[in-house]
């Protein structure tokens, strides 16, 4: 069988996530990775069971057989590997955000576009079944006129001052934090399955640690608890903590978002709930095998991911029966999936379900909107 040969730059804590789940879809072959920690390198090779591995980048994109490339370093690499893979002529998904600045998004979006290429941004939470289902309840019009989307996306990893990760630098991470790193998650979501666009912000942010304690040695992702106190240094922070953004929406809708990443006993939990003139809906990212949904006139309802109960396109992405739990990994699996089942086909661009380069280019622009906003506390237009 054809299979599509794939390179993964960035092995710390979502490009394994990446590896299992191309494999998991059964039309890729992982060629080869590169990390530039020699550790992270050999270790991941045994754990994944890649034979072929990099310690640069560039000797990934060099192997003319690759023909696909998914980037998954911290943000600032982003641009310059994605710019490098495009012109080294692969495929390339990109983990979120497609660049730290709109003008290198841009230059990405034309750049694919030039060459045709296929290209894809990581918004991976668009591949829970449950969230195509909403998609075509809104679609079929069985929600109604969307009234208000608000909801929220609350995490605990950066709870204590002493929890240190790049994202707080933004030489690395980019302008803004909690909006940029998980807001746009839910932004990309609301957008994608309600079809209504954001057209005005108004945020406020905060920092709650204002300094916090940069350990001496560089960590992965999410292992920070681990270190002990005398290996830190104090380090002043200028990024959000902490976020509400008001919307309005392009039918005249409104909206709340909140973000945080130190609300404690909060994991990951991206949560909306979407009014519409019908009835209501809502999800929770940390039970996503169920959708609530409201009625005024007759009692509520809890929809469980079930591939008989739900919209044909939806029964297209789940993999397992009824009562059979899908989650994180599978969203991932899903996406690859729809995207080297295009590039199998030969196509590169037309009506997709993921996040293309253009949708990371949007959740950059609304990210420096709401900045705007939050630094002139004023409704900014998009
Ligand atoms: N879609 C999602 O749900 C999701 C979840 C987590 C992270 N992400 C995104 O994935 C990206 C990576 O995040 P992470 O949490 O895995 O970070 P991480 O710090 O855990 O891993 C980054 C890896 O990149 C490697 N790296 C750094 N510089 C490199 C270089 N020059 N060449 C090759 N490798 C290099 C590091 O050694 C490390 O192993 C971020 O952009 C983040 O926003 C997305």
């Amino acid at each position: 069988m054809k299979k599509v040969k794939v390179g993964v730059i960035g092995l710390g804590f979502i490009g394994p996530a990446h590896i299992e789940a191309l494999r998991r879809t059964g039309i890729v072959e992982v060629a080869a990775f590169a990390d530039n920690n020699p550790e992270v390198a050999k270790k991941s090779a045994d754990m994944l069971g890649v034979d072929t591995y990099y310690t640069d980048y560039k000797d990934l994109l060099k192997d003319k057989s690759i023909q696909s490339v998914h980037v998954c370093t911290p943000n600032f690499l982003h641009y310059p590997m994605v710019k490098e893979a495009l012109n080294a002529g692969k495929h390339v998904l990109c983990e979120k955000p497609l660049a730290t600045s709109v003008k290198e998004a841009k230059e990405l979006v034309e750049l694919a576009e030039k060459k045709g290429i296929a290209n894809a941004v990581n918004f991976n939470l668009r591949f829970y079944p449950l969230m195509r289902h909403v998609r075509l309840m809104v679609k079929n019009g069985e929600i109604g006129g969307i009234y208000a989307i608000h909801g929220s996306y609350l995490q605990d990893w950066l709870y204590y001052d002493t929890d240190y990760n790049w994202r707080l630098e933004p030489s690395m991470s980019g302008e803004s934090r909690a909006v940029a790193d998980v807001g746009s998650h839910w932004m990309d979501l609301i957008e994608h399955i309600s079809g209504v666009k954001i057209v005005e912000v108004f945020a406020d942010f905060a920092t709650i640690h204002k300094k916090r304690k940069k350990p001496s040695k560089p960590i992965e992702t999410y292992s920070g608890k681990l270190l002990k106190p005398e290996d830190y240094e104090e380090m002043p922070i200028n990024t959000e903590d902490y976020a509400t953004v008001l919307f309005r929406f392009s039918n005249g809708a409104r909206g709340a978002l909140t973000v945080s990443q130190v609300s404690a006993g909060r994991k990951n939990r991206l949560y909306f709930e979407l009014d519409g003139s019908k009835k209501a809906v809502a999800f929770d990212s940390e039970i996503p095998n169920q959708l609530w949904i409201g009625n005024r006139d007759k009692p509520n309802e809890s929809l469980l991911k079930d591939p008989s109960l739900v919209h044909a396109e939806a029964r297209a992405i789940i993999s397992y029966p009824g009562g059979h739990n899908e989650g994180f990994p599978d969203t991932f699996k899903q996406l690859y999936k729809e995207f080297y089942g295009r590039i199998l086909e030969g196509k590169t661009g037309g009506d997709v379900n993921y996040a293309t380069f253009k949708s990371g280019l949007r959740e950059l622009e609304l990210c420096d909107r709401i900045i705007e906003s939050s630094r002139s506390s004023a409704w900014i237009k998009i």
